[in-house]
């Protein structure tokens, strides 16, 4: 059996993380890292050790107080992350544009919900969505719990309201049993509904990348030579500067920064996406969306909140000519020339982000 991975976290700064009651990420690694797996494809063990540990390079996830992470819980969650009756025709489940076959996204520009009906943004991958405290491309909501509400109700997505869709559970028997058992009470809440969801959102969560294997783990042979220059091009501030904002370091390395930012992607739009001036009603934040992280990046095409691009060269094409000229555009943007061998080492690099893989295939339904 493979070594486990280690915790990017000091042993003391992990047990202090223990002490302090939350009940962290629910994953286990019953085989170690995939590394000697022939087709490495892990499936998530719902039960949860007093050992679990976060995969090489994440810190452990953080769970709320009032939502801590239950082995029943997590199974209820992906059950209902996976039903389509929790859409107004039963025909789209949170699966549908968060398909672990395709990196946790849908492959598509917009996503496509209830009636074929298109929302106007791409969908994020829920893979260490679990990090994030500020969901959605502008943010609007703080939690996973909150987020989950979203496209339940949204007219686009699944169409619904919340309480048709508690009624629906309430009329599968193995759901009303299900929900007793894990919130000990006879009704079925939306908030329950979307703490289940939540849970298992939480462990939704790769890491062990080869970049994370040379950085945190002291393989140095886990990124090539290519790689290797290309996190060099990728941390280097007179050039692509990515890291700016795709932060990695020795204090994180979620390869964002949490924060919002204009980078100019939508700009060109006739009536152009606000982004986060929606949510705070502030002009100066117009056209700002989340910096996503790259965890994976090579699995979540077409890229951008608007989907624009289809390959990450067409990205790093974007950027190097100064990405959208417009008043609000992000002061750390700006041109720079890469040699055809820079640009390949640096989508090189981007590849190097891809995590151990995390599929699974739809559990059964009551
Ligand atoms: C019709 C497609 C569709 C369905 C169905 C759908 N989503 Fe999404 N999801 C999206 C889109 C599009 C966004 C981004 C929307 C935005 O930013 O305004 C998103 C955003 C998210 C995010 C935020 C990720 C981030 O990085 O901010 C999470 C988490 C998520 N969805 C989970 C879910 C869950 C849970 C369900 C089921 C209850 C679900 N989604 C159903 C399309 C969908
Ligand atoms: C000023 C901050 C900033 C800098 C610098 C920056 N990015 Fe971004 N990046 C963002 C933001 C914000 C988005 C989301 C933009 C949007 O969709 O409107 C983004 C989106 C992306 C995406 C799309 C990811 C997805 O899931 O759709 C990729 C890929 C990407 N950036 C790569 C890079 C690379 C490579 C560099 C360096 C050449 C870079 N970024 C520099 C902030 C930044």
């Amino acid at each position: 059996m493979a070594p486990r991975p280690k915790s990017r976290f000091a042993p003391a700064a992990w047990c202090a993380a223990v002490l302090f009651g939350a009940a962290l990420g629910a994953m286990a690694w019953p085989g170690g890292p995939a590394a000697a797996d022939p087709a490495p494809v892990r499936v998530i063990q719902l039960d949860m050790g007093d050992d679990a540990e976060p995969p090489l390079g994440l810190d452990p996830v953080r769970v709320p107080e009032n939502n801590p992470q239950t082995p029943d819980k997590i199974a209820l969650g992906r059950q209902l992350f996976f039903d389509p009756r929790l859409s107004v025709d039963g025909t789209v489940s949170c699966a549908s544009c968060h398909n672990p076959k395709l990196g946790w996204s849908n492959g598509l520009s917009f996503a496509f919900g209830v009636k074929g009906q298109t929302g106007g943004r791409s969908a994020p991958t829920v893979l260490n969505a679990a990090y994030s405290d500020t969901l959605f491309w502008d943010g609007r909501a703080p939690s996973l719990e909150e987020q989950a509400k979203g496209p339940i109700a949204n007219p686009i997505e699944m169409g619904n309201t919340y309480g048709q869709v508690t009624q629906t559970l309430k009329g599968i028997p193995g759901y009303v049993d299900r929900f007793k058992a894990v919130f000990g009470t006879d009704d079925i809440t939306i908030d329950h509904v979307a703490m289940a969801i939540a849970a298992f959102e939480r462990t939704i969560v790769s890491g062990n990348s080869p970049f994370d294997r040379y950085k945190y783990g002291g393989d140095r042979g886990a990124l090539s030579a290519a790689q290797v220059r290309g996190m060099e091009l990728f941390r280097d501030k007179q050039g692509p500067n990515c890291a700016k904002c795709h932060r990695f370091d020795d204090f994180t390395a979620d390869l964002t920064d949490f924060r919002f930012h204009n980078v100019g992607v939508g700009s060109d739009h006739p009536t152009p996406d606000p982004g986060r001036e929606k949510v705070t009603g502030s002009a100066e934040d117009r056209g700002q969306f989340r910096t996503p992280t790259l965890r994976n990046v090579a699995l979540t095409g077409p890229y951008m909140h608007d989907g624009r691009f289809a390959t990450l060269e067409q990205v790093v094409d974007y950027y190097a000519q100064g990405a959208l000229a417009n008043p609000n555009l992000d002061v750390e943007i700006h041109k720079f020339d890469l040699s055809a061998g820079q640009k390949a080492d640096l989508l090189a690099f981007l590849e190097a982000l891809t995590g151990d893989p995390l599929v699974m295939d739809p559990p059964a339904l009551p």
